[in-house]
């Protein structure tokens, strides 16, 4: 078979939408086709420069840059992978030099810049409210100016200043960073001794500037994950939001998930400081973007908090990750730190601290602490479980009395990747399915209402679950072979697939495969076999002897579940829809609350030492429940008697 002849894959990030890419069509073309509209002003005509593309993988088989292209970007831009989309095509005669191997799978990422708002990553959350207790106050005085009877220094007079105002602020023993002190001088006198100082933790001085500039008191609260980014940037007076902005982590060019990640970064220091550099420039452009949008100077964010999972609190701090990959996957250390800004050249003020939360063993991070504190799951009464959802699965069950916590190998499925037709939740993506019990006619929603171009986790979820329903599939996840000439089964190169919808490109209809499938599977059976093996852990050590009564479920993927259908194939355990809620970035929105009240960071301390650890993958039991998981459990099998045989599947959580 040719190379023409051969599906050449190209996945777009950050929506991880898969298209297939014909030799007559360019990447612009291909986008169009797939319904993802980016904003361009010359239609693809190539003259205005506008669609921007970063190839991340398979730029060696790419057509020779054009000369509006060489016009467009440096030579430093090309050699990253910076292209034109309507410029580029994918060169099938340096595919032939592949011979019989199969063509690279291109990875294209789309700047925020091109994408129309609806494509943008998930950034909110539910916020339970948080008091305003930040590190970080600032303090305005009206200083004495100095005279020959009166001939005290300058630091003098401001502590004079400091104790004849009405701030109850101890000074006694505070501290000065020697920047700053050199800045008082001229800041003193620039506005008539008018002055603002920045004060860290009450006690230490880290700036000072002319005049009353107290409402300029910002902090950023970012959220670091495998796949995306999210910076939050928060007035630290009044807990405003002033602006959000996300980006894919450019870290997937070297890998989509930690254990890549890992080996990349272990090999060698040269690995690691640039996995850690692309993460640094990353969020230095996240925060000079908030703070463009909010018209206001990077200067004036004090303070950090991050989250993230352990590799990626790791190599934002420039430790090597390599250990959590190897058995016991111990991490470096778990505590909350206070880091100075430039020391990790985070590009806020100077001085500004960066308080990173504490993480809680090698595979659940400080990102599952900042779902613990947004979600307050340990004021909970009721035995609660929290799911989120994202490129790995953290699960917490527990509530005020006890708390466990695990992490399963949930892939990124239910974000869309490795599934042909799968894509994140965003504009054009399937979200909810029903299908026909006698015709298999298949209805479905889009989000926003707009032409399908591919299948959501939601959308995935709700199909495998009425393929379930209608019989389309066995228990066991494999197409009924006595269907098989129904016209919704169609059969390509990949086997026996699903029809669920034509797609804007009449080429590449949406389907469902078996390979889909079993995806789905993978992943539910994880969240599944993770859960029963936290509550066995719970059971057997803590006597515990309740059910889980409550489900909280964070990460895109959980907004638009439909919990039935993730009841109904044994994803989540079955319990009232009333007592499920689904709470958004809970990650983002714990570094968030971590920010804005102090005493949470001494809270996150309490839960990392209160909370039991449980590594899922290793415990005994754990083969057999997942592979006991992959079936689906919650069928009425009075509907279906002929599928008595697994009826051992276990119900109980
Ligand atoms: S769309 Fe205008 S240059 Fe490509």
């Amino acid at each position: 078979m040719g190379t023409k002849e051969k599906n050449v894959i190209v996945d777009f990030e950050p929506l991880s939408r898969r298209a297939l890419i014909l030799p007559d069509k360019n990447m612009y073309e291909l986008l169009i086709n797939s319904g993802i509209f980016i904003r361009s002003l010359c239609g693809g005509l190539g003259t205005c420069g506008k669609c921007k593309i970063l190839v991340q993988k398979g730029q060696n088989f790419l057509n020779q840059p054009t000369k509006i292209e060489l016009d467009s970007f440096s030579k430093e831009e090309l050699r990253k992978g910076w292209r034109l989309a309507c410029q580029t095509r994918v060169s099938y005669d340096s595919l032939e030099t592949l011979k019989d191997q199969n063509p690279p799978q291109f990875r294209v990422f789309l700047p925020e810049e091109l994408l129309f708002e609806d494509f943008k990553i998930l950034t909110s959350g539910l916020n339970k409210g948080v008091k305003i207790h930040p590190n970080i106050k600032k303090v305005f005085l009206r200083v004495e100016k100095p005279s020959l009877d009166k001939p005290f220094s300058d630091l003098e007079r401001i502590q004079t200043a400091f104790k004849n105002s009405t701030n109850t602020i101890d000074i006694s023993n505070f501290e000065i960073e020697l920047n700053t002190l050199k800045k008082i001088p001229d800041v003193l006198r620039e506005k008539k001794h008018e002055i603002t100082l920045t004060l860290l933790n009450n006690r230490r001085i880290i700036d000072c500037e002319p005049g009353n500039t107290l409402n300029a008191n910002f902090g950023v609260a970012i959220d670091i994950g495998t796949t995306t980014i999210v910076a939050y940037l928060i007035n630290l007076n009044n807990g405003k939001t002033y602006g959000v902005a996300s980006c894919l982590n450019p870290q997937t060019a070297f890998g989509e998930d930690v254990v890549s990640r890992i080996t990349y970064s272990s090999g060698n220091q040269d690995g690691l400081n640039q996995l850690n550099s692309t993460l640094m420039k990353a969020l230095n452009d996240l925060i000079k973007k908030v703070c463009n949008k909010a018209n206001i100077s990077a200067s004036n964010v004090y303070e950090a908090t991050v989250v993230g999972n352990s590799v990626m609190h790791h190599i934002f701090l420039s430790i090597n990750p390599k250990y959590i990959g190897l058995s016991p996957y111990v991490p470096a250390f778990q505590h909350g730190m206070d880091i100075n800004a430039e020391k990790l050249h985070l590009d806020i003020s100077k001085q500004g601290n960066v308080f990173v939360l504490p993480v809680i063993a090698g595979y659940v991070g400080a990102d599952t602490i900042g779902v613990m504190l947004s979600s307050q799951i340990d004021n909970e009464d009721s035995f609660t479980l929290a799911l989120d959802v994202g490129t790995n699965g953290e699960i917490i069950i527990g509530n005020k009395d006890l708390l466990a916590t695990g992490s399963c190998a949930a892939g990124s499925a239910l974000e869309g990747a490795h599934i042909s037709n799968g894509m994140r939740a965003a504009t054009g993506a399937i979200d909810s399915i029903t299908i026909d019990p006698k015709t298999f006619e298949v209805s479905y929603t889009t989000i926003k209402n707009k032409s399908p171009i591919g299948i959501c986790g939601s959308g995935l979820i709700d199909c495998v679950a009425e393929m379930l329903k209608v019989n389309l599939i066995s228990r066991s996840g494999t197409f009924n072979k006595t269907l098989l000439d129904n016209h919704r089964l169609i059969k390509t190169q990949k086997g026996v697939e699903f029809l669920i919808t034509e797609s804007s490109d009449p080429t590449h209809p949406i389907t469902i495969s078996q390979n889909d499938i079993r995806e789905i599977q993978m992943a539910k059976g994880a969240f599944f076999s993770g859960t029963r093996i936290i509550m066995q852990y719970l059971r057997e050590k803590h006597n515990y002897d309740g059910e889980i009564s409550q489900i909280f479920l964070a990460g895109a993927f959980g907004n638009y579940i439909n919990k039935e259908n993730a009841k109904f194939i044994g994803m989540i355990p079955d319990i009232p829809n009333e007592f499920i809620y689904q709470i958004g970035n809970a990650a983002g929105i714990g570094a968030q609350n971590a920010l804005l009240d102090t005493d949470l960071r001494e809270k996150a301390h309490k839960l990392l030492n209160r909370t039991h650890y449980i590594e899922i993958a290793v415990e005994e039991n754990f083969q057999k429940e997942f592979a006991n998981a992959m079936y689906f459990p919650h069928m009425n099998l009075d509907l279906f008697p002929s599928l008595e045989e697994y009826k051992h599947i276990p119900k109980r959580y």
